[in-house]
């Protein structure tokens, strides 16, 4: 019986070896990702299936593998298979389960299929589901334009039901896991074209009207309108793992699949905020460092370290005769938004630096990514506040600083797997651009 299977899975695999229309090793893709506004959560849009059908895909950049709402009522394509169990493939995707199926036959309903624990991140939730394999596509790019569509057959992936896309974008059908193992979707992308496994992301902020732009295969150029090529201004730092993986599920004796790198102190306008320093050190256990998510919008500290952060911001921001108002929750530091002056790189507020391994290797923050605009309306009339998009995470969490969304958008981050270091921009405000200029108009030539 499984010989028959592994036949059969084969056999797949060289029909669809067939039938793509590769271009070549050197070949980069984009994929535009949009900012959901109500759940301030980004999503990613790719083609998937056969025929090819535009999806729309929560951006995880820490996730494990991809993820797909398999209901049979909507999933139909020509190309879709299952994993047999005990194949080296199961095995290798760290399976520890396998099912039948006693409903009726569909993508995610197979009798000794290969299950995976998919999970959400957002509301912290994972199900037992069925393993997966279809064709996804991207389009390639010349780092300028999108061009023709590149087929990645046999992209491996779960299925899920619609009970794990709670608190997700509206019209998202799954997960985009971008995480460092070998199933995550560069990972696949890269395996396919012989490419080297690098990506980069320049998420949009929240007035953006046009898409950012995620990039897979290349290290550059990234050029975003009036032609700024944004991979001419990254500094780089290590990547950084993190020997203990936990997520919702935790795969025991296995790496994290997250991104972590070394932040070793911060600074308000320059001036060092003080603090246990060991806490932005990973233990043995898995606890403390600093990790990148996108499934957090806003960055969460540590409480010792919020407490202390907040407090120096609060008293730099004094020399520019800010004076902090009402807080509105989740945020403690806000000012009345008349009171800051506006520049090209966001409000006018203390810059935060985040410092590396160096001195000079510097994440710099400005007012654009460190604040958030809130106006309301209540019985004293109009409200519109300047907040420190910053958050307090409690004693004692995982991770000491989880770098959330906000406070990476309009900066091209680059995530290089084979050398294992994170490229950064800062702001590419300051570069006189932003992550929604990058051009979507096809070039036929491409
Ligand atoms: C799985 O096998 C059972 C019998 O063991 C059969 O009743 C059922 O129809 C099969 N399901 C699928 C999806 O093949
Ligand atoms: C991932 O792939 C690399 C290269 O093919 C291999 O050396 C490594 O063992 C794989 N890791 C896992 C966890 O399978
Ligand atoms: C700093 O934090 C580490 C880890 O949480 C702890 O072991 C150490 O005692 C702390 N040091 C001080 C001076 O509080
Ligand atoms: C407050 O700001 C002043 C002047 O910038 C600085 O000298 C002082 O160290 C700061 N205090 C704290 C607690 O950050
Ligand atoms: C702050 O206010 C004082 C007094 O009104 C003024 O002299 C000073 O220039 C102001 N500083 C800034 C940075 O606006
Ligand atoms: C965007 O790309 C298209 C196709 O190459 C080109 O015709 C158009 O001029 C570009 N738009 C801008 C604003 O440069």
């Amino acid at each position: 019986m499984p010989l028959f299977q592994s036949a059969i899975f084969f056999f797949f695999f060289i029909f669809s070896i067939c039938n793509f229309n590769i271009v070549d090793s050197s070949t980069a893709f984009v994929a535009p990702i949009t900012r959901d506004q109500s759940t301030e959560l980004y999503t990613i849009s790719i083609y998937f299936k056969s025929p090819l059908e535009s999806t729309d895909l929560l951006l995880d950049l820490g996730g494990k593998f991809s993820w797909i709402d398999c209901n049979p009522d909507l999933y139909t394509s020509t190309s879709h298979h299952y994993i047999p169990c005990h194949t080296n493939l199961c095995i290798s995707l760290g399976s520890i389960a396998c099912s039948n199926c006693f409903r009726p036959s569909g993508p995610g309903c197979h009798n000794n299929s290969c299950d995976l624990f998919p999970e959400n991140p957002v509301i912290r939730n994972a199900i037992l589901a069925q393993a997966l394999v279809d064709s996804l596509a991207l389009t390639t790019t010349d780092g300028r334009n999108p061009g023709q569509v590149g087929i990645v057959p046999n992209f491996v992936l779960s299925c899920s039901d619609d009970s794990l896309l709670l608190g997700l974008p509206e019209g998202v059908s799954g997960l985009a896991g971008l995480g460092r193992s070998n199933y995550s979707l560069p990972a696949q992308v890269s395996n396919v074209y012989a490419s080297p496994n690098l990506f980069a992301l320049c998420l949009p902020g929240p007035a953006s009207t046009s898409p950012g732009a995620a990039f897979f295969n290349t290290g550059g150029p990234y050029y975003f309108l009036p032609g700024v090529d944004l991979s001419a201004h990254l500094t780089y730092a290590p990547l950084i793992q993190n020997p203990i993986g936990f997520t919702v599920i935790t795969y025991s004796g296995h790496p994290s699949d997250e991104y972590f790198i070394g932040v070793t102190s911060i600074n308000i306008n320059g001036n060092p905020v003080k603090f246990n320093h060991s806490l932005l050190k990973i233990d043995d256990n898995g606890f403390g460092g600093t990790r990148l998510s996108t499934v957090t919008p806003y960055t969460v500290l540590e409480t010792s370290i919020y407490t202390a952060f907040i407090e120096a911001f609060a008293n730099e921001s004094m020399a520019l005769n800010l004076t902090v108002t009402d807080p509105v929750s989740p945020f403690e530091v806000c000012y009345v938004a008349s009171d800051v002056y506006d520049t090209a790189l966001g409000p006018a507020v203390p810059t935060i630096d985040l410092v590396m391994h160096s001195e000079d290797v510097v994440w710099r923050i400005f007012g654009g990514n460190s604040m958030v605009r809130i106006a309301w309306e209540d019985e004293d009339g109009d409200r519109d506040v300047w907040c420190l998009g910053f958050v307090d995470g409690g004693d004692k969490p995982r991770t000491s600083v989880v770098i959330g969304g906000r406070q990476m958008e309009d900066n091209l981050l680059q995530f290089d797997l084979v050398s294992m270091r994170f490229g950064f921009s800062s702001s590419v405000l300051v570069h006189d651009t932003n992550c929604g200029s990058f051009n979507f108009t096809e070039d036929p030539g491409l």
